[in-house]
């Protein structure tokens, strides 16, 4: 699909979603943020950008920038790259797609953290087939109550299936025996946020003793809104960071795409203390909150209190 084409169908998607907003506000509801949640979403911000620009090999070695931002400790890290060529289009360009699996001994958990750009969401976008909500089939029988309806998007579903089918699986499970007092949280920005809610929902199904939280960067929509009910019965811990106007948080459009519960809306990315920057906002897709914003390509990258 040529460059031109694709741009139309963004700037066409961009009118539809800018005048679509969520019903009636009288059931959200929104808070301040704490310092404490502050500080974990500023570890959570860098772990999710270390996918992006800097070398797998100085992420492996811990030697990249982000990763001293984190700690300096080397010897309390522990890195497993995975990475796996996909291709993401009908011309089959090749894109690597890439997760880390990492230990932190000082701050006792264990973190994956998947790749995702703007890039990847746009081809994703104006490949028609990301449009598709598949059935997605639920293994607890506690929630076998939604079992008719749960759809998600076929593309980024069929990407993350690449990486449950890889050694990350195995990777993990490993990791979870050799530290089980660790916390277990999986991260990523953008398409990395919504393949790593898949993840997450298959470590909850798979290993549920785990104590597992979720952190998303400006992520799009994953799936209709069964789907998000589904995650908001199964995550207790999950958080889902918006900048701003961010336009990719609200793509695929409602109503037949949904976001889930855990809303930290960042309104003013640059206010100090980043406190009164963000609130956290119930319910899914609160209008209360970024939707109440016409949205922007430029606040996609952030920053999230400080990071980006
Ligand atoms: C949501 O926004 C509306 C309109 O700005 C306002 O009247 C209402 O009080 C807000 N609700 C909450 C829970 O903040
Ligand atoms: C660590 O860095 C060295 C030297 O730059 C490199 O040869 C090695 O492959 C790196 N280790 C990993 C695990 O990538
Ligand atoms: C690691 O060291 C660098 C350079 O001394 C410093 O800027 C950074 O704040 C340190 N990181 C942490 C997490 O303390
Ligand atoms: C995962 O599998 C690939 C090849 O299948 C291998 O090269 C790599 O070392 C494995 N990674 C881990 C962490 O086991
Ligand atoms: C571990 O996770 C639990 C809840 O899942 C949370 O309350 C706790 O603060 C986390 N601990 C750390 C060190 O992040």
């Amino acid at each position: 699909m040529n460059k031109q084409f694709k741009a139309l169908i963004i700037s066409l998607l961009f009118f539809f979603i800018a005048y679509t907003t969520a019903a009636d506000s009288s059931e959200f509801s929104t808070r301040p943020i704490t310092d404490a949640e502050v500080n974990i979403l500023e570890r959570f911000a860098r772990y999710s950008f270390l996918t992006n620009d800097q070398s797998i090999s100085e992420v492996a070695n811990w030697t990249c920038d982000t990763c001293k931002e984190i700690t300096n400790d080397t010897k309390s890290i522990i890195v497993k790259p995975v990475k796996i060529p996909i291709s993401v289009d009908k011309n089959s360009n090749i894109v690597d797609f890439l997760a880390y699996i990492i230990v932190n001994k000082q701050t006792k958990e264990i973190v994956i953290t998947f790749r995702g750009t703007a890039d990847l969401v746009n081809d994703y976008i104006a490949d028609i087939g990301s449009f598709n909500l598949v059935k997605y089939s639920v293994k607890n029988p506690q929630s076998s109550r939604f079992n008719k309806d749960i759809r998600v998007s076929e593309g980024f579903f069929t990407v993350w299936q690449r990486f449950q089918s890889s050694n990350l699986t195995s990777t993990l499970t490993s990791f979870m025996k050799g530290f089980p007092s660790f916390n277990v949280s999986v991260t990523g920005h953008s398409l990395g946020g919504a393949l790593g809610l898949f993840q997450t929902l298959d470590i909850k199904q798979n290993l549920p003793k785990a104590k597992l939280c979720f952190y998303g960067f400006n992520m799009p929509r994953g799936g209709n809104e069964y789907f998000a009910n589904y995650v908001n019965e199964e995550l207790d811990c999950i958080y889902r960071v918006v900048s701003k106007a961010d336009l990719i948080s609200r793509v695929p459009p409602r109503p037949f795409w949904v976001q889930p519960k855990g809303e930290v809306w960042i309104f003013d990315p640059h206010k100090q203390p980043y406190t009164k920057g963000a609130i956290v906002c119930s319910g899914n897709d609160n209008p209360n909150c970024s939707l109440s914003v016409y949205p922007n390509f430029f606040d996609h990258l952030g920053p999230f209190f400080g990071v980006g």
